[in-house]
């Protein structure tokens, strides 16, 4: 047994000497070697593990360095105000729904949003209603929200206070957002964006537009999931029609006491790179990322989605329904029926690759400008003397379902008697918990919805294809009685 184990294990991680296709954006620091202060800043990155000491500032009333910095931050995103989070974007996802919905409002929500959002629609007791989520069903990969269904949902819901979405998701798919901020302003709705992938968009023109510039209202970013920022590090932005004293209150309550300037000054870091060096940088990334895309396309063996694969054209064939965009700078790479992602993800990792992560039929890679030529090089070459035949698995179809009847809402169940029931035997009952399959990610049922004889056959469908599914436990399913 080691003594160390925990360092032992980063340490012996750190000497793989993997190649970076995941979180952090930095890529094992070569984000900040980048720059002249960038390097300064990595050689005394651990003495800058200060709080505040005289001369320096305070996070929780910034009045001098952070203020100056956050005012940068702001102005470059184009926000009213801007605030960095020392406990990432599920922070920001809590500041931003505590500042902006009372208890008992209810809001629309996609179905597969990040855990911190689920968490904060109980903790501030909202009334979720959700939008589905698309699967496609040619690459098993889910895909954001459902034009046709939100828009069923905001005619049936105009009482919603306001609308949360995910943009991108973690593939890196962006829904029409411009679209959703029309309808919600028709009706008064305030659009909160959780952008925790989103912190480069805008940058160039070849990406995503930055959420801001289209008018959401709130947007949460992870510094450190893109930019050469420190893990932990994100962004909140605040846009127009928000209480800013209100933000500043919950940003604090959800903020240690002691955030390190460490973190703080990786922040800094990265929006000083981005606005002088991001244009440049990400044009020349996207073009890496073409090009290799192609080549590895051509292998014939795994297939890498493109915005081509994104259309999803009506029934006359005239118009594009979701117009969804994707983000060019990751790889969605989708191996064939039949083949699994996840040990294609265990194959790259053995090869020293390390990707972000993967699902029964997809791998996600993330990249960023400190990824050179030589780690692409490298990652087709490995998939070029990949032997398909270890990468068989039995295909498993991803099949669609429809959202169960909410009886309760989830703040409800959470402080009430739990019964463990059979999942067989509890059609009619009320689910406590989230029951989620991995793949695809999206909950079949949320907590305070009543499971019923078609959602328990989807649920078993997965569970007998051996999918992960949460929320069951040795065939049990946790339950609340109205
Ligand atoms: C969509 C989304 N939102 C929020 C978060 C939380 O971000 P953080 O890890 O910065 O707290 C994640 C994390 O993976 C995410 O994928």
């Amino acid at each position: 047994m080691s003594r160390l184990p925990l360092v032992e294990g980063v340490l012996k991680y750190i000497k793989e000497r993997n190649i970076p296709f995941a979180m952090p954006g930095h890529k094992g620091g070569r984000g900040f070697l980048k720059t002249v202060k960038g390097k300064e800043l990595y050689k005394n990155l651990i003495k800058g593990d200060i709080t505040e000491v005289f001369g320096l500032d305070n996070l929780h009333c910034p009045e001098g360095i952070i203020e100056e910095s956050q005012k940068l931050l702001s102005e470059y995103y184009g926000s009213i105000k801007s605030y960095f989070l020392v406990n990432g974007s599920t922070s920001g996802n809590l500041a931003m729904i505590f500042s902006c919905f009372n208890e008992g409002d209810k809001i629309i929500v996609e179905r597969n949003c990040h855990r911190s959002i689920f968490n904060a629609i109980i903790m501030r007791k909202l009334k979720p209603v959700y939008i589905k989520n698309k699967i496609n069903s040619k690459y098993d990969a889910p895909f954001p929200l459902d034009k046709e269904h939100f828009l069923y949902l905001i005619n049936k819901n105009k009482d919603a206070k306001g609308i949360i979405v995910t943009y991108p998701n973690y593939y890196g798919i962006c829904f029409d957002l411009p679209y959703v901020i029309e309808v919600a302003r028709k009706y008064d709705m305030k659009v909160l964006v959780d952008a925790a992938h989103g912190a480069h968009f805008g940058a160039s023109v070849l990406l995503p537009e930055n959420p801001l510039k289209i008018g959401a209202n709130m947007v949460v970013m992870s510094a450190h999931k893109t930019l050469p920022s420190l893990t932990q590090t994100a962004f909140l932005h605040v846009g127009e029609g928000i209480d800013t004293s209100k933000v500043d209150f919950y940003v604090s309550a959800f903020l240690s006491t002691s955030p390190s300037y460490m973190l703080l000054c990786s922040m800094d870091y990265a929006r000083f790179y981005i606005e002088e060096y991001g244009e440049n940088d990400y044009e020349k990334l996207i073009e890496l990322c073409q090009f290799y895309k192609e080549k590895i396309n051509s292998l014939g063996k795994f297939y890498i989605l493109g915005p081509e694969d994104l259309h999803e054209m009506s029934v006359n064939h005239d118009e594009d329904i979701n117009k969804y965009t994707m983000d060019l700078t990751r790889y969605i790479l989708n191996v064939p029926k039949g083949y699994s992602g996840h040990k294609l993800l265990e194959y790259l990792r053995v090869n020293k690759i390390q990707a972000e992560m993967s699902d029964s039929r997809n791998v996600v890679l993330i990249f960023s400008p400190f990824n050179s030529q030589q780690d692409f090089k490298f990652l087709y070459k490995a998939l070029k003397n990949c032997d398909m035949n270890t990468l068989k698995e039995e295909y498993v179809e991803i099949i669609d379902y429809d959202i169960p009847i909410p009886i309760m809402y989830p703040y409800e169940v959470m402080g009430m008697e739990k019964t463990m029931v059979e999942l067989r035997k509890s059609a009619g009952k009320i689910s406590a918990v989230a029951i989620v399959p991995y793949p695809p990610g999206i909950p079949i049922v949320m907590p305070g919805e009543r499971l019923d004889e078609h959602t328990i056959d989807v649920i078993e469908y997965y569970m007998q294809c051996n999918v992960t599914v949460l929320g069951i436990n040795e065939g049990k399913v946790e339950t609340v009685e109205k």
